[in-house]
């Protein structure tokens, strides 16, 4: 070869390279802004809870997230009444209202709406009248900051302190520490690189418990695969679930059954599993620090010690199709937009019903009325299962205070109270769930049924109670 051809073989080579790493270069960026479409115009941390400070760079999901001051309504959805506030639920259903006799959700118990409102609804609601524990806020703000400062720097230590507050005194430092905002970003969002993780003690102790127990889970196979392990370290959700896990733990972080008043702290019950009764056997278990079987509260008129449920969408959610077809909270109630090249998660979060097109037909191929009729046909059954349950229920408390009247004491209705607590904790349990069955509309048949059962089996023992 002769050197001028080298050279000018030398060039093309050159010229070949350079143009070969322009178009790498530009594959990789074009790869990393699909994955991270967005330019960090400000630094957040940790202790960023405004969500204001985090528009900046993500101008979308912050405009989404406002939104959820709007006002929304479904036949069962969103909320009734005012927007000064929501429709009471113990007005609509009078049962529900007896049901909770002798304790503070008998005195105000309103339908739930977005989350924008989150911290000045529980703020406003007259339940407050009772004292509460500062457990409360543990949902209902963006509390992470000031349980590090109450742990020195140590979160778990500075939730476990919280229980012993009051919650005026706990809201008080929540509001003097400047993070006294509703669940924001950076409770669900690693600052650093934005990746989904959950935050809240509460669920990673719960969540722990249920990988330590032998309850099956086929729908969060990272909890199976764990168990599996050497188990030195215990199940981190953070490390050890998949994106999809996380997309339904960060709503388990706070849409579950819990205990949340001043004898211990704020625990969620999974150790037995996420079935209705493996949460039953968890409570029947749990004793309180003087010794006494755990309960809630005791019932006003009958004297029974009960149990409340409180909204257990991520446990109900468990036992349905979706979740073991590895649909995941997020899929339907934040699912995908397009905006312009990429897609973006609709930080809108409210009723899938409302949005039919992004979060049902991605998957099922009908049209939207059919969907809808097929929704309405689950929650109208359900709805009618709820009333005939809430029912007996009323019709065992009659015959409670029948038998009251003729004399009967705690000790002669012992049998027939031990059937209130199993039938109202099923009632309360479909009751204060929030899809009026969808999430898993078999389950829910079944638990309202062992509910009937067991109020009517009450019922009887209370009008047979001289007989036995
Ligand atoms: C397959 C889709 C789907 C999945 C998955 C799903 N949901 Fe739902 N969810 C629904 C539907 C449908 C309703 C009923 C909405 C209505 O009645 O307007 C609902 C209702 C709700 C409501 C009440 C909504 C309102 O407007 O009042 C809450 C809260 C909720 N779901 C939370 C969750 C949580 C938490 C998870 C995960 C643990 C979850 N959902 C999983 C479809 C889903
Ligand atoms: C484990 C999380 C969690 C804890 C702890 C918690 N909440 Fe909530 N709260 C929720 C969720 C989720 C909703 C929305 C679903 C619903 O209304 O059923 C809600 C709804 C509410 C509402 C609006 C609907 C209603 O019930 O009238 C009020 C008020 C409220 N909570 C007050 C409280 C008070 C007071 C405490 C402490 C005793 C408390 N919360 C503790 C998660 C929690
Ligand atoms: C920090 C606790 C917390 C987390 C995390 C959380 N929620 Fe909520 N959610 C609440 C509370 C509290 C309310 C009720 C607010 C009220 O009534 O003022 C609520 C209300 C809702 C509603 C009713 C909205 C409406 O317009 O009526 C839906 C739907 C919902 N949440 C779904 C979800 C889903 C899905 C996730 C996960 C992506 C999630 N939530 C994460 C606490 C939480
Ligand atoms: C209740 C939990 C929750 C809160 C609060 C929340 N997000 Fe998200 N966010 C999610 C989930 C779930 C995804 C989907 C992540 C995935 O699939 O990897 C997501 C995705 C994102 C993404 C990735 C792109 C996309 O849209 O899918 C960005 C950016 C983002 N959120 C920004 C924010 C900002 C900014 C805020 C506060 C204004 C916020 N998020 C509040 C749960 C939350
Ligand atoms: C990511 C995919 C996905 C999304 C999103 C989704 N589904 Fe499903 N859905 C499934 C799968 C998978 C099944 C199980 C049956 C099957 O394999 O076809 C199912 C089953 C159902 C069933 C039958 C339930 C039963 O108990 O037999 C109904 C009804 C349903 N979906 C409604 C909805 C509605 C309404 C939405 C939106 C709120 C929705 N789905 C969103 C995947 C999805």
């Amino acid at each position: 070869m002769s050197k001028k051809s080298q050279v000018f073989l030398i060039v093309i080579v050159a010229i070949a390279s350079a143009a070969l790493t322009a178009l790498l270069v530009n594959i990789f960026e074009k790869k990393v802004e699909s994955t991270q479409p967005w330019v960090r115009v400000v630094e957040v941390d940790e202790n960023d809870t405004n969500p204001e400070k985090w528009k900046a760079n993500w101008p979308k999901q912050y405009e989404l997230y406002a939104k959820t001051a709007i006002t929304t309504r479904t036949r069962f959805g969103g909320h009734g009444g005012s927007e000064a506030l929501p429709e009471e639920k113990i007005d609509r259903d009078p049962w529900l209202k007896r049901m909770f006799l002798g304790y503070a959700f008998s005195i105000d118990y309103r339908d739930r709406r977005g989350h924008a409102y989150m911290l000045q609804d529980q703020e406003n609601t007259e339940r407050l009248s009772k004292p509460q524990s500062g457990s409360c806020l543990h949902c209902h703000a963006s509390i992470m900051p000031l349980y590090r400062e109450l742990g020195d720097g140590d979160a778990m230590k500075g939730f476990e302190k919280t229980y012993q507050y009051s919650y005026m005194d706990l809201n008080k430092k929540l509001h003097e520490s400047g993070h006294a905002y509703p669940v924001s970003c950076v409770d669900c969002h690693n600052p650093d690189n934005m990746e989904i993780r959950v935050t809240r003690p509460g669920f990673i102790q719960g969540i722990q418990r249920l990988a330590d127990s032998d309850a099956p889970v086929p729908h969060l196979p990272s909890i199976e695969r764990w168990r599996q392990g050497s188990r030195e370290k215990p199940y981190d959700p953070n490390m050890d679930a998949s994106r999809t896990e996380l997309r339904s733990y960060v709503c388990g972080q706070c849409h579950v059954e819990y205990y949340c008043s001043d004898k211990m702290k704020l625990t969620f019950p999974w150790g037995d599993g996420l079935r209705v009764e493996n949460i039953e056997k968890f409570w029947d278990n749990t004793t309180f620090p003087d010794g006494k079987r755990f309960y809630d509260y005791k019932h006003k008129e009958s004297g029974a010690e009960v149990l409340k449920a409180q909204h257990p969408e991520f446990e109900l959610w468990s036992q349905g199709i979706h979740a073991r077809s590895g649909v995941a909270c997020a899929d339907c109630h934040m699912p995908y937009m397009r905006d312009g090249a990429t897609k973006i998660s609709d930080h809108w979060v409210r009723s899938p019903l409302l949005n039919i097109n992004r979060a049902c037909q991605t998957c099922h191929h009908f049209s939207e009325e059919e969907i809808k009729a097929r929704v309405d046909g689950i929650q109208q059954k359900n709805f009618e299962l709820l009333q005939r349950a809430g029912t007996a229920l009323m019709d065992q408390l009659d015959a409670i205070q029948a038998a009251q009247a003729q004399g009967a004491n705690a000790e002669d209705l012992a049998e027939s109270l031990e059937f209130q607590r199993k039938a109202q904790w099923r009632l309360d349990f479909i009751a204060a769930e929030n899809s009026m069955g969808f999430h898993a509309p078999q389950e829910a048949a079944r638990i309202l049924g062992e509910a009937a059962d067991y109020a009517r089996q009450g019922q009887v023992k209370a009008i047979n109670w001289k007989k036995d």
